[in-house]
C-alpha cells in the first residue's frame, strides 16, 4: 500500500523509512508536489498531530499520517513539550533549544525526561491515533552529530550513549518513534490482511 507521511523533517522520513516494512511506501510531501509548511497551533501533540494528517487529508484526499514528537522533562513540569521545537523562540534551531534546555536545568541532577510520539493516522476518512514513548535522561553536556534536534543530550533508559553518539539503527532499538510506527504497521497489516 501507499500512505502520504505528512512532515517536511527529512530526519523523520529517514527514520521511519528504516522502520517500515516493504509492503508499505512511503510517499513524501514533496514526491507528492505539496508544498506547505503544516500548522502545528495547538497545546497537544494530538491535536497538533490531528492537524497535521487532517490538512493533508483535505489536500490529497489519500490516506496519510503524521507524527509529533515532544521532548518531556519531569523537573521542567514537562516542558519543553508540545513546544520542543520553539522552544528558545520561533526561529530557534536546535543547537538554540539544546543550550535553553540545559541553561535551564543547570546542574539540577533530577534530569529525567522522555520523548514521545503521537502518530495520527487517516485511513478512508477515519482517524486512529498511536503512541510511542522513550523513557531516559537529559545528559550535563551535548555529545555526539548523529541524529537530529535534542538526540545530543538524549540518553536512553538501558545506555549510557546519547542518541547524538548512535547509529540510526542503535537509536531504533530505543526509540519513541519506531515504538509509535510500530503499533502503525501492526494497525495497517491488520487492516490490509
Ligand atoms: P515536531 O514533532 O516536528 O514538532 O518536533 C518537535 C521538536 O522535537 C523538534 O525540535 C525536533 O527537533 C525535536 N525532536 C523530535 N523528534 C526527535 C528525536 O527523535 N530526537 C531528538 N529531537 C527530536
Amino acid at each position: 500500500m501507499q500512505i502520504v507521511f505528512a512532515t517536511n523533517n527529512v530526519h523523520k522520513i529517514q527514520e521511519i523509512q528504516h522502520i517500515l516494512p516493504s509492503s508499505i511506501q512511503l510517499v513524501t510531501l514533496k514526491e507528492g508536489g505539496i508544498n506547505i509548511e503544516i500548522p502545528e497551533p495547538h497545546d497537544s501533540l494530538e491535536a497538533n498531530a490531528r492537524e497535521k494528517s487532517m490538512t493533508i487529508y483535505r489536500l490529497t484526499g489519500k490516506d496519510c499520517f503524521s507524527e509529533d514528537t515532544g521532548l518531556e522533562v519531569e523537573t521542567l513540569g514537562g516542558e519543553p513539550g508540545v513546544k520542543s521545537a520553539r522552544y528558545a523562540g520561533d526561529q530557534a534551531n536546535a543547537a538554540e533549544n539544546t543550550r535553553k534546555l540545559l541553561e535551564k536545568l543547570g546542574n539540577n541532577t533530577q534530569r529525567q525526561a522522555q520523548f514521545r510520539t503521537v502518530i495520527s493516522l487517516i485511513l478512508a476518512g477515519k482517524e486512529y491515533q498511536f503512541e510511542g514513548i522513550c523513557k531516559g535522561r537529559i545528559a550535563f553536556t551535548p555529545s555526539g552529530d548523529n541524529g537530529f534536534g535534542y538526540d545530543p543530550v538524549f540518553i536512553p533508559d538501558g545506555d549510557i550513549r546519547t542518541f547524538g553518539d548512535m547509529t540510526m539503527a542503535e537509536k531504533k532499538q530505543f526509540s519513541h518513534r519506531r515504538k509509535a510506527t510500530d503499533q502503525l504497521v501492526s494497525f495497517l497489516q491488520q487492516q490490509f490482511k
